[in-house]
C-alpha cells in the first residue's frame, strides 16, 4: 500500500487523527469474526463512518459462485446507505495479515463514489500497524459521475 499519500502509522496515531477510529476498529474486528469465508479462509471486517456520525459494520461474504463474493468494505458501505447515510467520512478495514492489506480495486472504486476525501484506514487483526490514505490517493483518476456527464451521445450510422 506504500505510495504517494499513504502513511504507515499505528493504532494510537490513527485514533489521534480520527477520534472515532477506536470504535470503528472494534466494530470491524467484531464483524471480522462474523465473516463468511469458507473458500479462502481470509476473514475481513470493515466499518464505515457515515456523515451523520453513525457507524456500520461489514464483513466478506463468499459464494460458491466465487465471483458473487462481496468484500467487507462494500458490505459496510451498503449497510451505511441502507441505514440512511448519503455521505461517508471513513472506512476502517481489518485483515488477518501482519502488514495491513489494502482494499481491492473494486472496493476502492465503490468508496470513491463518495468523494476523494473518504479516509481509508487499513488495519491488522495481528499487529498494531495501520495504513491511512485518502481514497483519492488510493485510486487516482477514478471513474465517476463526471465521466458519464461528459459523454457525447452518438448514434452509429446504419
Ligand atoms: N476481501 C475483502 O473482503 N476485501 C478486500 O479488499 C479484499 C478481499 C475478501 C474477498 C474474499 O472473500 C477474500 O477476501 C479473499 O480474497
Amino acid at each position: 500500500m506504500a505510495g504517494s499519500g499513504v502513511e504507515l502509522i499505528d493504532r494510537a496515531e490513527a485514533a489521534a487523527r480520527l477520534p472515532e477510529f477506536g470504535a470503528l476498529l472494534t466494530l470491524a474486528l467484531a464483524a471480522q469474526g462474523r465473516a463468511r469465508a469458507p473458500y479462502s479462509s481470509f476473514h475481513v471486517g470493515a466499518a464505515i463512518l457515515g456523515g451523520s456520525g453513525a457507524s456500520f459494520p461489514g464483513c466478506n461474504v463468499e459464494s460458491a459462485s466465487y465471483g458473487a463474493t462481496v468484500c467487507a468494505e462494500r458490505a459496510a458501505v451498503v449497510g451505511a446507505v441502507a441505514g440512511g447515510e448519503t455521505t461517508i467520512r471513513a472506512c476502517v478495514v481489518v485483515t488477518p495479515t501482519p502488514e495491513p492489506s489494502s482494499p481491492c480495486g473494486i472496493c476502492r472504486q465503490f468508496l470513491a463514489e463518495f468523494g476523494p476525501d473518504v479516509l481509508v484506514f487499513a488495519a491488522s487483526s495481528l499487529s498494531d500497524s495501520v495504513y491511512v490514505a485518502r481514497i483519492g490517493d488510493l485510486l487516482p483518476l477514478s471513474f465517476d459521475s463526471r465521466n458519464l456527464d461528459d459523454a457525447i451521445s452518438h448514434v452509429d450510422a446504419p
